[in-house]
């Protein structure tokens, strides 16, 4: 965890005098079982103690996912996803980025005041120039439109994986450079005078870079990941075709993978007994791990039967949203100069 200190006399409080804890996930297919320990858990543990604020970022989504009917049904999956996993509805906002559409105002704003040089550093820009991939300017306005996601919100905290500590960071310059400029004399802001808080980002170690079944980071575009909601019959082939050496030890991917199930006093007698003898290691991994999701898939088929009432929790929050955001993006409408 990185910490932070935070500015002081923001105008801007929440009713419920609770820090504000804000987090998205792309809605560009299924999330998988990185998502859920590196991030989706996070939410749920946290959700009591903060004025938690979720949404499924599909604004972020159109960066890839460029099919309307696709995108439209990836986003209200998500939303189910959340419910099922534990947030409650009533205590947590889920919102679609886009039914809060300052985020892309702010987003422009704070456009206007970065450097295309800064945005180059960018590690997912980066790797997408590394692959040789046609990087539309979405992705790499990326960070800007992130920025603007938890900045609106003044979060004091950002339950993110590890690849996504660089655009915390990112956001915190922002909300510095900001205050700086538009709230302060260019070089530096009194605190007093300051528009944004610096968010802090909030990662657990032990899961920050939760691995695929090929031992990388677990990642859709790297085709190595396990959906969260899988079938068992889904969780059977993927399992089984975790990648393994051949050198008659203990295997480290599925063990990996494994701790995410089970303590690892446990493991380790389980693993010592069974040295070598991949395939019982693994069915012991797949049982245990659809004692976990076969629950948590129940409960969502449960959801998935009445999207109107997701829908409505969604088009409710969104409006509530815009009116918590309202007095911050007043005060930087006024502070830039867009108020006459
Ligand atoms: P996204 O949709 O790629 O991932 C959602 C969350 O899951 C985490 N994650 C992982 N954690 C551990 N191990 C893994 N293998 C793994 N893969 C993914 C991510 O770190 C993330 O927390 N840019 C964000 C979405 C976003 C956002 C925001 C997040 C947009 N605006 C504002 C926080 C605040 C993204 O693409 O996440």
């Amino acid at each position: 965890m990185i910490s932070s200190q935070h500015m002081s006399n923001t105008p801007i409080t929440t009713t419920t005098g609770k820090k504000v804890l804000v987090s998205g996930i792309k809605s560009t297919g299924r999330p998988h079982i990185g998502n859920y320990f590196g991030a989706m858990k996070q939410y749920v543990e946290m959700q009591h103690e903060y004025d938690t604020r979720i949404f499924i970022a599909d604004l972020h989504s159109l960066t890839s996912v460029q099919n309307g009917s696709e995108l439209a049904q990836a986003t209200l999956d998500l939303a189910i996803d959340y419910i099922a996993i534990g947030l409650d509805p009533e205590k947590v906002t889920i919102f679609k980025q886009s039914d809060l559409p300052e985020v892309t105002e702010l987003g422009w704003i704070f456009n206007c005041i970065t450097t295309m040089p800064y945005l180059m550093r960018a590690h997912s820009f980066k790797d997408a120039e590394a692959k040789n991939k046609e990087i539309n300017v979405g992705v790499f306005d990326y960070p800007m439109l992130m920025a603007a996601d938890i900045l609106i919100h003044n979060a004091d905290i950002v339950p993110v994986g590890k690849d996504q500590k660089q655009h915390v960071e990112f956001a915190r310059d922002t909300a510095e450079k900001f205050n700086r400029i538009f709230r302060g004399d260019g070089k530096s802001c009194e605190p007093e005078n300051a528009l944004f808080k610096l968010p802090d980002v909030h990662i657990i170690e032990s899961v920050e870079t939760v691995p695929g079944i090929d031992g990388q980071k677990m990642s859709k575009s790297y085709n190595n990941h396990i959906p969260l909601f899988s079938t068992d019959e889904e969780l059977k082939k993927l399992v089984m075709s975790i990648v393994t050496d051949s050198n008659g030890g203990k295997p480290m991917n599925v063990y990996n993978m494994h701790k995410l199930f089970r303590d690892e006093t446990y493991l380790e007698k389980l693993y010592t007994k069974n040295e070598g003898k991949y395939k019982i290691l693994k069915e012991a991994l797949l049982e245990d791990m659809i004692a976990f999701i076969k629950p948590l898939r129940e409960k969502r088929e449960q959801i998935a039967k009445d999207p109107d009432k997701v829908r409505n929790i969604l088009a409710r929050n969104g409006a509530l949203m815009r009116e918590k955001t309202h007095a911050l993006m007043y005060e930087v409408r006024k502070a830039t100069g867009l108020i006459v």
